[in-house]
């Protein structure tokens, strides 16, 4: 069956690629952009670049209110009380990283850390360094066979002790949903502050971020059709509240002399220099452009290209799909293949997908694997994609077999 996607057309990388013979299917690690963000980054240089929060010229004013517009349009995207609770960042990884250095003084020896056995580095490497700086312990959650979170074990090992938990809302690897409910109850009945990372699960539909109940969430524009160099990081009031700033610079001070400063409180506080404006500009137009599209079509339009991913990869012999994913994506890996091999061979034949350990060594390690392949879709792909990823596929592992 046919599936064509209604939005490919927004999206003009989709036939450029296609008309040199690639088929994307890396959106896991980055989206492409509709025309509407490409317009939206263009528009702000052609009618002239300008500083925010710094000027009283007109293009200053326009371009801090374009700024402060996405501010207001993330709040509204995430459900947020107030734009104020938005910080930018650089992405995701940045993003963790301020968490990392703002709450350090927050911890203390022999204090816990508890992250999930499937964080990409992203949202484990910080959380080690800080470990190592605080004399804390880190504690690893365990998965349950089709990739999610154990909870029995979660509820075992998130004790008194336990003074932050850091999870992925969605394993970039196994594509599954964690049980973010219970894992952030469990944390708050220890009165542990608690971070989801949203980089993979942001782009899955809506989310009511406070509704969820997390401290903070994190996510990057780039994977989200926005423009990359930009993240978010919201925090709820009293959160935030417990930040210490961390780079310092222009625009992130009440008052400064030669010995010593006072500093805005968030959002720019934490927003230490020049920000990455165009891209700022573009994640706005990347959620209007979201915000006017059906989501229940695209959750349809998505489920179904999944589905016959996963039925193809299952009718042929020896591939081992990883985790059950229950979003657009599947990992897997192919007995005797090495992945770096399969994906040389696939990208010969302009089939463009993530191959390695996916910034998720430990987790791979633990599956006993060194790499494999990952085959992720965005709202743009159809099933002519699909068809062009499997004919490839099959000549690949005829030859490496
Ligand atoms: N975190 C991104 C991925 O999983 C880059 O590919």
């Amino acid at each position: 069956m046919s599936l064509p996607s209604p939005w490919r057309t927004d999206f003009p990388a989709l036939a450029a690629l296609e008309a040199e013979g690639q088929t994307y299917l890396d959106s896991a690690a980055t989206s492409q952009k509709p025309q509407a963000v490409l317009d939206a980054l263009l528009g702000y240089y052609v009618s002239g670049a300008a500083n925010v929060h710094r000027a009283q010229h007109l293009p200053g004013e326009r371009a801090t209110r374009a700024f402060e517009a996405t501010r207001s349009k993330v709040a509204q995207w995430l459900n947020a009380a107030s734009p104020a609770q938005i910080l930018f960042t650089r992405g995701t990884t940045e993003a963790i990283n301020l968490l990392a250095y703002g709450l350090e003084t927050q911890f203390h020896p022999g204090e816990q850390i508890v992250v999930s056995a499937l964080e990409h580095h992203a949202n484990l490497l910080p959380w080690q360094q800080l470990a190592q700086r605080r004399g804390l312990e880190l504690l690893i959650l365990p998965l349950s066979a089709d990739g999610s979170i154990d909870l029995d074990q979660a509820a075992q090992l998130i004790g008194p002790r336990c003074r932050l938990l850091a999870v992925s809302q969605l394993s970039n690897v196994l594509g599954r949903w964690q049980p973010l409910p219970e894992l952030l109850a469990l944390a708050k009945a220890r009165g542990a502050l608690t971070l989801v990372d949203g980089a993979q699960g942001a782009v899955h539909g809506r989310h009511d971020v406070p509704a969820l109940g997390c401290d903070f969430y994190v996510f990057s524009s780039h994977k989200l059709y926005g423009p990359d160099g930009v993240g978010v990081l919201y925090g709820r009031d009293e959160a935030l509240q417990r930040l210490q700033h961390w780079q310092f610079g222009g625009e992130m001070v009440q008052v400064a002399d030669y010995h010593g400063a006072t500093f805005r409180p968030a959002p720019l506080g934490f927003e230490a220099g020049t920000p990455a404006i165009a891209a700022v500009i573009g994640l706005g137009a990347a959620l209007d452009y979201l915000a006017s599209l059906d989501p229940a079509a695209i959750a349809g339009h998505e489920a179904a290209l999944h589905a016959k991913l996963l039925a193809g990869l299952a009718a042929r012999d020896g591939i081992r799909l990883l985790g059950e994913p229950q979003v657009a994506l599947a990992s897997f890996s192919v007995e005797g293949v090495h992945s770096a091999d399969l994906a040389h061979l696939l990208s010969e034949q302009g089939i463009a997908v993530r191959a390695g350990h996916h910034c998720a060594m430990p987790l791979l390690k633990s599956l006993g694997l060194s790499g494999a392949i990952r085959v992720s879709l965005g709202l743009y792909n159809d099933s002519s994609d699909l068809e062009r990823f499997f004919s490839a596929l099959d000549q690949a592992l005829e030859l490496l077999r």
